[in-house]
């Protein structure tokens, strides 16, 4: 069992959420598993962060689209900015979590060979879910962004079931 990474922290457990541009499923599950951690009340327990494998939307906040489906479920993901994931991010976050394979792949590249946390894909905590990655929205229409939403409030309510079974 390992504890949080991040320097001289108060926080047990951090989890960083990765997508591609970090602008609409890394986001969007940021702003919700954070108020399913706000809910729980764990967030003085839980550090929650997001980042993107891509450099194209660093300093931007999340596209217009997620943050209107956010918005229409009570999440508000605008103080969220997107950066790029780094390598350092392996010593900070005991949970890398990827969106989709290609993710994963990204990032499998980047890992330190030290890296003692969990590096996989969010969907893996769903055993009830048909799929395996949460689809890229960018060029599809607001279904597309409600489908993320769906997809990510099912898989975090079971990771934060992980990780109070495993860690708190
Ligand atoms: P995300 O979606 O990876 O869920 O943030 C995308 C956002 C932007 C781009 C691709 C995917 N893009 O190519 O700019």
């Amino acid at each position: 069992m390992f504890s949080c990474l991040i320097m001289s922290s108060p926080f047990e457990v951090s989890v960083l959420f990765v997508c591609l541009g970090n602008i609409c499923r890394s986001p969007s599950a940021h702003g919700v598993f954070g108020a399913q951690v706000q809910r729980a009340g764990l967030n003085e327990k839980i550090y929650i962060d997001s980042a993107g494998t891509g450099s194209w939307h660093i300093g931007n906040p999340p596209d217009p689209r997620t943050l209107a489906a956010a918005t229409r479920r009570g999440y508000d993901l605008s103080s969220l900015r997107a950066r790029r994931v780094e390598r350092q991010d392996f010593d900070q976050f005991d949970y890398i979590i990827a969106m989709d394979r290609q993710n994963l792949i990204d990032l499998q590249r980047l890992q330190p060979t030290h890296f003692a946390g969990h590096l996989g894909l969010l969907l893996d905590f769903d055993d009830s879910s048909e799929l395996t990655e949460v689809p890229d929205p960018y060029h599809l229409d607001e279904q597309g962004f409600e489908q993320v939403l769906d997809l990510v409030e099912a898989a975090s309510t079971r990771l934060l079931e992980h990780i109070r079974t495993h860690h708190l």
